[in-house]
């Protein structure tokens, strides 16, 4: 998808991801509209970005979706992009009856939802030379995190029904058999369905449907031309493991992996001990979250000032060279915290 030019509709923009997404593609020159309940959070990110647009939205309610589908595709008839981002996650107990309620509310919000706000302005998107739709699901509909079952469910439901228009773009594309290099099986490409040569696409599709490389919306085809319709058996199973695919996975022992991650957040976290970071740290430590300073200085000089904070681990997974972890922190902001930290180790280092 090109970033900017574009007319896109973002559910949940109001606040959290949504507003930084609505943002940031704001100030890259697109038409941005956001949705939401909460009309008082929408005017005032609106206003904070002259020339965002905002819609009440209440995605659990097929009627309101009928509804902005319609104004929108009359108002903003180059909308392009949907971006299914609103979401709630409550926790829950699977070990007692079910809340119905909150079964109810989560799968109709995080799933129904966003089906249903595709299938409203799909015949729409599908008449644009170009238009995506972006799911917003987790790590938890790999992982799932079992004080939010439910939650965890829907995620794994979304990036399931996400794969499904990704391939039958693919395919459509794909049929189209003047496929060229410059037009390849883009899943994203939804004019594809029923364009197939309108689906402009900059490069590197052909390549990677010949070579079979696992990209971000799994283009997983291989056939004579450069796509084909069966799936590569070569291609890792794991979807885990082709999302994450090791440098040197063979040489990798995940057990040790796992074991080193452990000793940095044990240290860190429950022992408040910095000298893991000399042991456990390589000097070239890239911090990939945006609060934390890059670097092991910054962790080392953080772990003293994390007074009044406790964490708890839970699921350790490894894959290849990447270890990931649920935690859980009390005392980092006002609310507890459920996280999954993600590290990458090599030669005994988190890196
Ligand atoms: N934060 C994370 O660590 C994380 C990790 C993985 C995935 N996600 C996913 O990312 C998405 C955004 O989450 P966030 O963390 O940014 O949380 P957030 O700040 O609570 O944002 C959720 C947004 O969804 C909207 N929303 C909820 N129910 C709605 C409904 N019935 N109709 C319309 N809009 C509704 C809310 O707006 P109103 O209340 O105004 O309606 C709100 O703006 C969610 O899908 C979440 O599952 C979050």
């Amino acid at each position: 998808m090109k970033l900017s030019g574009n007319t896109i509709l973002i559910t949940g923009g109001g606040s959290g991801i949504g507003r930084g997404l609505a943002e940031a593609l704001h100030q890259r020159e697109n038409h941005v509209i956001i949705a939401g309940r909460r009309t008082d959070r929408l005017r005032e990110v609106a206003k904070a970005n002259p020339g965002m647009a905002w819609v009440e939205l209440n995605i659990e309610d097929p009627a309101s979706i009928s509804a902005v589908a319609t104004k929108l595709t009359a108002e903003y008839p180059k909308l392009n992009v949907l971006v299914n981002n609103a979401g709630i996650m409550n926790i829950d107990d699977v070990s007692s009856a079910i809340d119905e309620k909150l079964l109810v509310s989560t799968l109709t919000t995080n799933l129904m939802g966003p089906i249903r706000m595709t299938g409203a302005l799909i015949e729409h998107l599908k008449r644009q030379t170009e238009a995506t739709v972006i799911n917003t699901t987790s790590v938890l509909g790999f992982v799932p995190l079992a004080i939010t079952a439910v939650y965890s469910s829907t995620k794994a439901a979304m990036h399931s029904y996400t794969m499904s228009p990704s391939v039958q773009a693919q395919r459509h594309a794909c049929q189209g058999a003047r496929v060229s290099a410059r037009r390849g099986c883009r899943p994203t490409c939804l004019a594809a369905t029923t364009n197939p040569g309108q689906c402009h696409l900059p490069s590197l599709s052909r390549r990677r449907c010949e070579f079979s490389e696992p990209m971000p919306t799994r283009c997983w085809w291989r056939g004579p031309s450069s796509c084909g319709t069966t799936l590569d058996p070569t291609r890792p199973r794991s979807l885990l493991s082709s999302m994450m695919r090791s440098e040197q996975n063979n040489e990798v022992n995940m057990e040790t992996n796992k074991e080193v991650v452990l000793k940095v957040l044990k240290g860190a976290f429950i022992e408040r001990d910095a000298t893991v970071v000399d042991r456990y740290f390589s000097p070239d430590y890239i911090q990939h979250n945006p609060v934390i300073p890059n670097g092991p200085r910054a962790i080392a000089n953080l772990i003293p000032t994390l007074k009044g904070l406790s964490y708890e681990i839970g699921m350790v997974v490894a894959e290849g060279d990447l270890v990931m972890v649920h935690g859980r922190y009390v005392g980092w902001g006002p609310k507890p915290l459920v996280a999954v930290d993600i590290f990458k180790v090599k030669n005994g280092k988190s890196r």
